[in-house]
C-alpha cells in the first residue's frame, strides 16, 4: 500500500468574470444605491445620500428591462436607468447614469448610452431625452459628446448654457438634452 500523499490543497482558481453589459434586474437596486452613495466622490456623504433618493426602488421594479448594468467580478461598475415612457410613444428617457470613478474616461458611459439608443430605436423610439443640473459640467460635456443638443430655455447658466428655470421646482433649474435617433439597418 502506498503512503497517502499529502500534497498542497487543490486550488480552485476561477477565471475572473468577464465584464458584461446586461439589462438591469430589480435585484440590482441595492447595488445601484450603494454605488450612488460612494461614487460621487466630489460630494459629501450627505449629498450622496440625497442623490441616491433620486433612485427609489420603483425605477428597478418597473423599468429594469430598459435599464442597463455593466458588471464584472467586482460587481456593478456602471449603470444606466432609463425607460420608454407610455405617455410619449416616440421618445425614450435617461433618468440616471453612473460609472465607477475607477472606470471613468474609458468609454463605459458611451457604451451604456449607445446600447440604450439601439434598444430604444429597435422599440420604435426616435428621440431620447435627459436632464441635468446647470452646474454639472461633466454631465453636460458627456451628453454633448454623445450627440445631444441643449434645448433652448428661459435662462442662461454657467458657460452660457441654456437653462430651464425652476424646472423641477423653485430654485431647481435644469439643462434639457434632446438627441434624435437615426434609424439604421443594423
Ligand atoms: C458622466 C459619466 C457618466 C461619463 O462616463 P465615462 O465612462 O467617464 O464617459 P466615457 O469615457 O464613455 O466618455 C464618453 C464621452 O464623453 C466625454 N466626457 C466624459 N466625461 C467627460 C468630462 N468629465 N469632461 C469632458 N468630456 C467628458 C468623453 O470625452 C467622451 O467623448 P468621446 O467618446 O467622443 O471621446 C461619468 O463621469 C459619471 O458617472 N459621472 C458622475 C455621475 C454623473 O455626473 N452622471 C451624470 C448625471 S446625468
Amino acid at each position: 500500500m502506498t503512503a497517502h500523499q499529502h500534497g498542497p490543497l487543490p486550488t480552485h482558481q476561477h477565471a475572473p468574470l468577464p465584464a458584461r453589459l446586461r439589462p438591469a434586474e430589480p435585484g440590482d437596486h441595492a447595488a445601484i444605491v450603494a454605488a450612488v452613495r460612494t461614487w460621487w466622490t466630489d460630494r459629501s456623504p450627505a449629498e450622496m445620500r440625497e442623490l441616491s433618493l433620486l433612485l427609489p426602488k420603483l425605477f428597478l421594479q418597473f423599468f429594469a428591462r430598459t435599464s442597463l448594468v455593466r458588471e464584472d467580478a467586482d460587481g456593478v461598475r456602471a449603470f444606466l436607468v432609463g425607460f420608454h415612457p407610455a405617455d410619449h410613444p416616440d421618445e425614450a428617457y435617461i433618468h440616471f447614469v453612473g460609472v465607477d470613478p475607477a472606470l471613468r474616461g474609458q468609454g463605459a458611459g458611451r457604451e451604456l448610452y449607445e446600447a440604450f439608443f439601439r434598444e430604444a430605436a429597435a422599440a420604435g423610439r426616435t428621440r431620447v431625452r435627459s436632464v441635468t443640473s446647470p452646474t454639472n459640467t461633466r454631465s453636460i460635456a458627456f451628453h454633448r459628446a454623445l450627440g445631444f443638443r441643449l434645448q433652448d430655455g428661459d435662462g442662461v447658466g454657467p458657460d452660457g448654457v441654456p437653462v430651464h428655470k425652476d424646472y423641477d421646482g423653485p430654485g431647481l433649474d435644469r439643462v434639457c438634452f434632446l438627441r434624435t435617433l437615426t434609424v439604421t439597418d443594423d
